[in-house]
């Protein structure tokens, strides 16, 4: 059979990766896909370094529009990245009839649904396996292992960089400005690292796993979004000391009153196998009501584990491209015409348990507002640290474990005890989760 021919949108870090497994693979991905997978054209602005990586054989332009306009293109895969000109070429691409592999993670969760409409309407297919924790391949899980399953929840480590950092602030014990500049020094952390520092890389990709769960659209504008930049060592430690581990966690859950997508620090017990996820590894747990809960764990990043996404995308597309467009896989698992309107709900009526720090006047009966409060506002105590106040000292850290309740609940509490006279700093809060 006449082999599937590609044309790849930029040949960065993951592009030289796809081209190069891809060469070395050949023989065994044409064996899988029953066809050869051929890349024919590269577009890159920097012409001479995507002529050194490829050599001779394959066309090289500086213009993407030139692999939409060729006839010859089967499939195009965007490695840009960001919402601009990969939006435009993408659009372009599925117009023109061809078959779209992206990574770009940020684009379909903001974008995603005007790209599938699109592809739909243009019998073309769009996948996005390299989009959510690269070599991982959660995306194939969720839309197809998983799919006898009703999805109860998924909690996963999806950022590489913030969970290295997380890991060296814990073994290290340095602060979270100390990790970042090492990081960055390292070339782990991008030079401007706010997409994963603040959180929202990890949601974009936690928005596209919510919707495959769930059959929701991708809102990835309702998701809540917190990073790692206020935490401290010192909630590390006394995480620790509490059997504890701090993580961000991408979570979902579906719930009586809708879905929760949130991103955020987390404390999870550490003797959870997901808490022992080091470095810039990536992990993924997914609870379903048929299989119970399974875990995925891998590089989440990376030229060629990348690549091993992508080159996967690209033989289901060498498989399934003479198939009838109604009998391929939908892209968000779900048909198209049976995506649900459950409500992504709002952060104050998320459920989960919290661990407090508070700084105390070390005086008798603060213990006792403080909880006093917490129970008026129907907040009960899973666990109570107090350090010991040093020889001297007239204060103290004071750390409350809670179990489950309501997080409007907990502002409200939060606000109450911060007015006692005997808290004397901003009271820390980082949610917990069981994962049981
Ligand atoms: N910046 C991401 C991370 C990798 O640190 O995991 C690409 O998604």
């Amino acid at each position: 059979m006449k082999s599937i021919k590609v044309g790849l949108l930029g040949i960065g870090t993951v592009g030289r990766g796809t081209f190069e497994v891809l060469k070395r693979n050949q023989e065994e991905i044409a064996r899988r896909a029953g066809r050869g997978i051929e890349i024919i054209m590269v577009a890159d602005l920097d012409v001479a370094r995507a002529r050194e990586i490829v050599g001779s054989g394959v066309q090289v332009v500086a213009n993407g529009q030139d692999i939409i306009d060729n006839p010859q293109v089967d499939v195009v895969v965007e490695l840009i990245g960001g919402y601009g000109i990969a939006k435009e070429l993408i659009l372009k691409a599925i117009a023109a009839g061809k078959h779209v592999v992206t990574a770009n993670k940020a684009l379909i969760a903001v974008h995603g649904t005007e790209i599938f409409a699109a592809a739909k309407q243009k019998g073309v297919m769009v996948s996005f396996e390299a989009a959510v924790a690269g070599g991982i391949p959660i995306i194939k899980a969720l839309r197809e292992g998983l799919t006898a399953n009703r999805i109860q929840w998924i909690a996963g480590i999806i950022n590489g960089t913030t969970n290295f950092i997380l890991s060296e602030m814990r073994d290290k014990g340095l602060s979270f400005e100390a990790v970042l500049a090492q990081a960055q020094a390292l070339g782990y952390a991008e030079a401007d690292p706010t997409f994963d520092i603040e959180g929202i890389d990890a949601a974009h990709k936690a928005t596209i796993m919510a919707s495959l769960a769930y059959g929701i659209d991708v809102q990835f504008e309702r998701a809540y979004v917190e990073g790692i930049t206020k935490l401290q060592g010192q909630d590390i430690r006394y995480a620790e000391q509490m059997g504890y581990r701090l993580k961000l966690l991408g979570i979902s859950k579906r719930v009586k009153n809708g879905i929760e997508l949130r991103v955020h620090p987390c404390l999870v017990p550490s003797k959870c196998l997901i808490a022992n996820v080091e470095g810039a590894m990536n992990a993924v747990m997914v609870h379903a009501d048929a299989v119970g809960t399974t875990l995925y764990y891998g590089k989440g990043a990376g030229s060629e584990p990348t690549a091993s996404a992508v080159i996967a995308d690209l033989v289901d597309m060498a498989r399934m491209q003479s198939a009838d467009p109604s009998h391929r896989v939908p892209p968000l698992a779900f048909q198209s015409d049976q995506i649900g309107d459950d409500p992504i709900l709002d952060m104050s009526s998320v459920v989960t348990s919290y661990y407090l720090r508070l700084r105390v006047a070390d005086q008798a009966g603060v213990l006792a507002k403080v909880t006093g409060l917490l129970a008026q506002c129907d907040i009960s105590i899973d666990a109570v640290l107090q350090r010991a106040a040093s020889e001297g000292e007239s204060q103290t850290d004071l750390i409350i474990l809670t179990h489950n309740c309501v997080e409007k609940d907990m502002n409200h509490a939060i606000a109450e005890i911060q007015k006692l006279s005997s808290i004397l700093a901003p009271i820390v809060r980082i949610r917990k989760e069981e994962l049981s």
